[in-house]
């Protein structure tokens, strides 16, 4: 996965924008939904705000309050370093997460939680929870299209195929996995769920 979006990183927008390889993508809904995530976003209280694999930063720039942005790509935090200059940009491994507890307000994710696997996906959350309160996690809606749990094959305009593990979610039932939480958006293509740091 981590080279796949390193490779990727120039062309990652096409996704959000609809255009290039995702121009003829049947996807109903689609630009009103990124909107409205878009919207969601803006409308978290300013914060002390980690977004952990902010990718080329497309959310994060909604982001209110100090924000820092951290991806293990180096083309991806390039890309969101010139976005949103009033950020601050660390590229690094999400696990461990290279901060104190405590640090931050609020983990923000958007697209990553539904990529992990297994021990992973546990080590993640406790990182999270070790560095901030509250954990906001965005990512992919059930579709009808498409398995809960795949193995997806990903071409990317240069032709180069990767394989990723990919989850589609149900509000509520991401929200009981994360031990309790809120959805604050859901639409057909998204969800956003908050959950609270379980005390330890
Ligand atoms: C699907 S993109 C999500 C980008 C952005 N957050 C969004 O919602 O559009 C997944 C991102 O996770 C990053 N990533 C994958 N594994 C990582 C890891 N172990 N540590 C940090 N970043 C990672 C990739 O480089 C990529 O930018």
């Amino acid at each position: 996965m981590k080279q796949y979006y390193d490779t990727r990183a120039p062309e990652y927008d096409d996704w959000y924008l609809g255009i290039g390889r995702f121009a003829n993508r049947e996807r109903p809904g689609w630009h009103d939904a990124v909107t409205a995530l878009e919207r969601a976003v803006r409308a978290l209280a300013p914060a002390r705000t980690l977004d952990v694999a902010c990718g080329t930063g497309f959310l994060t720039r909604h982001l209110r309050g100090d924000v820092t942005g951290l991806d293990q790509s180096r083309r991806m935090i390039e890309i969101a370093s010139e976005r949103v200059p009033a950020a601050t940009f660390f590229r690094a491994d999400a696990i461990p997460l290279p901060f104190g507890d405590g640090t931050f307000d609020r983990v923000f994710t958007g697209h990553f939680y539904g990529h992990l696997e297994g021990s992973d996906r546990e080590s993640f959350l406790a990182e999270a929870r070790r560095v901030a309160p509250e954990l906001i996690v965005v990512d992919s809606a059930v579709r009808p299209d498409h398995e809960r749990e795949e193995m997806q094959e990903r071409i990317l305009n240069d032709g180069s195929a990767f394989e990723v593990y990919k989850r589609y979610f149900d509000g509520d039932e991401l929200a009981r996995e994360l031990g309790g939480g809120t959805v604050l958006h859901a639409s057909d293509w998204f969800v956003m769920v908050a959950a609270r740091a379980r005390a330890r």
